[in-house]
């Protein structure tokens, strides 16, 4: 579904992604582990297109978007969960999913985004600055599946969550596997990726340091402390 191959991005003079290779098959959910700065925002943003790669190629459902601008991309079918969270603080949860809304597809509608997130139910009429940050974080995925992605990329979705909520989030991926969605997601939180991906990769300094199964890496003291510090 995609392939990343081999890619080098750059922000200016600053060499950030140092050729980095990965998959993601249909329907699986695979996360790329990193501590801070170490290039995980740098890699979303080269698949969306918001920061190309300078070298190397993105192939998405066997199209090479290597230079295809980032609205189209998401035209495509990539559904993009940035990190900062970005919602319309002055529109309502609903106005905030239906200006999300993908005009040539009705693949998830509002109501099939409430069956994943039921606490957006109850807020519906909330403006988007009265909700908690887990709410908000909901509401970022809810306007994401809005534009009826087939992978969505998800940038430290679990981020200054209670631990409560980190749960639900887990869930939620659980739940948009089953529907058929392919993740990429980024992740600081150990625990968190380790229960929902089914392949994780290291990311050290813009370069794939080590992949391996979560279980793999579960019992694997000394690579969790390497690249991860825990
Ligand atoms: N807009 C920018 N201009 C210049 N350098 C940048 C820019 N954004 C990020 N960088 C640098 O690129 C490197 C990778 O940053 P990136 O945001 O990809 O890391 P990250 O793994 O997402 O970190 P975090 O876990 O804190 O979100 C860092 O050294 C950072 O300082
Ligand atoms: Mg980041």
């Amino acid at each position: 579904m995609l392939e990343v191959k081999d890619i080098h991005t750059y922000y200016g003079d600053s060499y950030i992604l140092q050729g980095i290779s990965l998959e993601v098959e249909k329907g699986s959910v695979i996360a790329i582990l990193g501590r801070n700065g170490m290039g995980k925002t740098t890699l979303i943003h080269s698949i969306i297109g918001f920061n190309p790669p300078r070298q190397g190629r993105i192939m998405f459902q066997g199209k090479d978007i290597t230079k295809v601008p980032s609205y189209n991309r998401v035209a495509l079918g990539l559904g993009l969960v940035p990190q900062e969270r970005r919602i319309f603080p002055s529109l309502t949860v609903l106005e905030n999913l239906k200006v999300a809304a993908n005009k040539e597809r009705e693949d998830w509608t509002i109501e099939r985004v409430f069956s994943v997130f039921p606490r957006l139910q109850e807020r519906i009429r909330h403006r988007g600055d009265n909700l908690s940050g887990g709410e908000q974080q909901m509401l970022t995925i809810g306007r994401a599946l809005m534009t009826c992605p087939s992978l969505l990329l998800m940038d430290e979705p679990s981020e200054g969550l209670a631990p409560v909520l980190v749960r639900v989030m887990r869930d939620s991926i659980f739940r948009l596997k089953e529907e058929g969605l392919s993740i990429l997601l980024v992740e600081q939180n150990l625990r968190f990726a380790l229960k929902s991906a089914g392949y994780v990769h290291l990311l050290e300094r813009g370069k794939i340091a080590y992949s391996c199964t979560p279980e793999e890496l579960d019992g694997d003291q000394e690579t969790k402390l390497k690249y991860l510090g825990v």
